[in-house]
């Protein structure tokens, strides 16, 4: 068998949000916490909450669905199909193969479950990028789809940081939307800054130290990435960020995306000798060229851990496609415990075309807002099944939860 030969990258996106969403101005006053916290001290203004009837098998089956639906990949052409989530539903049985049977994806395919906190959804695209350039696809494609709820206890810090939602991304050999480029740079350390034992709903965090541990690994991925690209005889030494049209962070809550470009820079300055001599003024305009307009659905989501890189980069895809076409994007993905890498990607001709069918703007736009109260109370009801009303129909549903076993139905309507 001979390897793909030419470019492999990410060939269409499909994102799913759940219907309900928080407005933090309001957690903030029932938590009698500033607003300005939240919205400045954070960046964050919103966040999506899940119904009874959601959990990451249907996130994420709605994400497949959605992308099937925009008519340029089919079930039958998937010969992987990868699920990275860190909310699963049980710990022998994958999310994998309940959205293997929803989506009517052939029994001819390698299906399985990834954990590493939020860089599964990574790690996922890599292993099908590798699948595909190794020859084993034999032309198929690859589906990876991540999907996750975040949830922390009511009343503590990190509740803000809460969000759902997934993303899947189909890879394939002659992608439609972003090649990606063979070299990426990683970092791993075993580390306690964010973690949730096997019988607790809530994560637990060390929410401070968190931070660190994120952007000492970006540190990390981006100093492997450089030294890599070296390693291929690649002499260009100007900072990464002059070689990049736009940076994707790991978005936990948007205030990070900043953390970490602040470090990206100042970590580049001194890696090549060009810090500016006003800073703060440089650091300032680059994060609003590159970082910040690609913040905004994630401002209104919160953290959707495996996906949320992905979010972001539906979003810059949806809203600049046609700016972009010819450019080379960085995304950086992190999952605590720890696992980062840091990698490139060039939208392909074409790619505004594919970006405009996802939709990112549209499921924002038709949510229905909750109080606070609401929220609550669907945070301790769980997710134990039911009828979603007849606005909420979305392409599949959890109906029950029975004898220990979960029951999922198709509404046949792409939502
Ligand atoms: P906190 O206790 O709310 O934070 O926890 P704080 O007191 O440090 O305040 C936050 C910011 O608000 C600070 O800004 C304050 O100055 C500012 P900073 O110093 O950071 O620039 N502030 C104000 N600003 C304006 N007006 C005011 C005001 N008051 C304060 N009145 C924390 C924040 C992020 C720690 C918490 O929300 C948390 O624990 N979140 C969950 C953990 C997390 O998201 N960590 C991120 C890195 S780890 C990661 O990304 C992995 C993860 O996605 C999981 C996975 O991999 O699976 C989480």
């Amino acid at each position: 068998m001979t390897a793909e030969t030419g470019t492999v990258g990410v060939d269409q996106i499909g994102i799913y949000l759940p219907h309900r969403v928080l407005p933090l101005d309001t957690l903030a006053a029932a938590r009698k916490v500033p607003t300005e916290k939240i919205h400045i001290g954070l960046g964050a203004y919103q966040m999506a909450v899940t119904a009874p009837w959601e959990d990451a098998v249907t996130l994420g089956a709605n994400a497949a669905a959605r992308l099937f639906a925009q008519g340029q990949v089919k079930p039958e052409e998937i010969g992987l199909l990868i699920v990275a989530t860190e909310t699963a539903v049980d710990h022998a049985k994958p999310v994998s193969i309940f959205l293997h049977d929803l989506l009517g994806i052939p029994n001819n395919c390698r299906v399985f479950e990834l954990k590493h906190a939020c860089y599964g959804g990574t790690a996922g695209v890599m292993m099908a990028a590798d699948w595909i350039r190794s020859g084993a696809a034999a032309g198929r494609k690859a589906l990876v789809v991540s999907t996750d709820i975040a949830r922390y206890p009511l009343q503590s810090s990190a509740e803000f940081t809460q969000g759902a939602g997934a993303a899947a991304v189909a890879v394939s050999a002659q992608p439609r939307l972003l090649a990606l480029d063979p070299i990426s740079g990683v970092y791993a350390k075993n580390v306690y800054d964010f973690w949730r034992p096997l019988d607790k709903r809530e994560a637990l965090v060390d929410g401070k130290f968190s931070v660190d541990c994120y952007l000492d690994a970006l540190a990390g991925a981006v100093a492997d990435f450089c030294a890599a690209r070296n390693r291929t005889g690649d002499k260009n030494t100007a900072p990464l960020y002059t070689q990049l049209a736009a940076l994707l962070y790991h978005t936990p809550f948007p205030k990070m995306a900043y953390k970490a470009h602040l470090r990206l820079l100042e970590s580049e300055w001194q890696r090549t000798g060009t810090q500016p001599a006003d800073a703060a003024a440089a650091a300032a305009r680059s994060y609003a060229e590159l970082v910040d307009p690609w913040l905004e659905a994630s401002r209104k989501v919160g953290n959707i851990y495996t996906a949320s890189l992905y979010l972001c980069l539906a979003w810059l895809a949806e809203r600049a496609a046609d700016r972009f076409e010819g450019k080379r994007v960085g995304l950086f993905s992190y999952g605590s415990g720890c696992c980062a890498e840091f990698f490139t990607g060039t939208f392909v001709p074409g790619s505004a075309q594919t970006a405009a069918r996802i939709g990112v703007a549209d499921l924002l736009a038709a949510r229905q807002q909750l109080t606070v109260e609401e929220y609550e109370r669907l945070a301790r009801d769980g997710t134990n099944g039911g009828v979603p009303p007849s606005g909420d129909a979305a392409f599949c549903h959890l109906a029950a939860v029975r004898d220990e076993k979960r029951f999922y139905e198709r509404n046949g309507i792409t939502g």
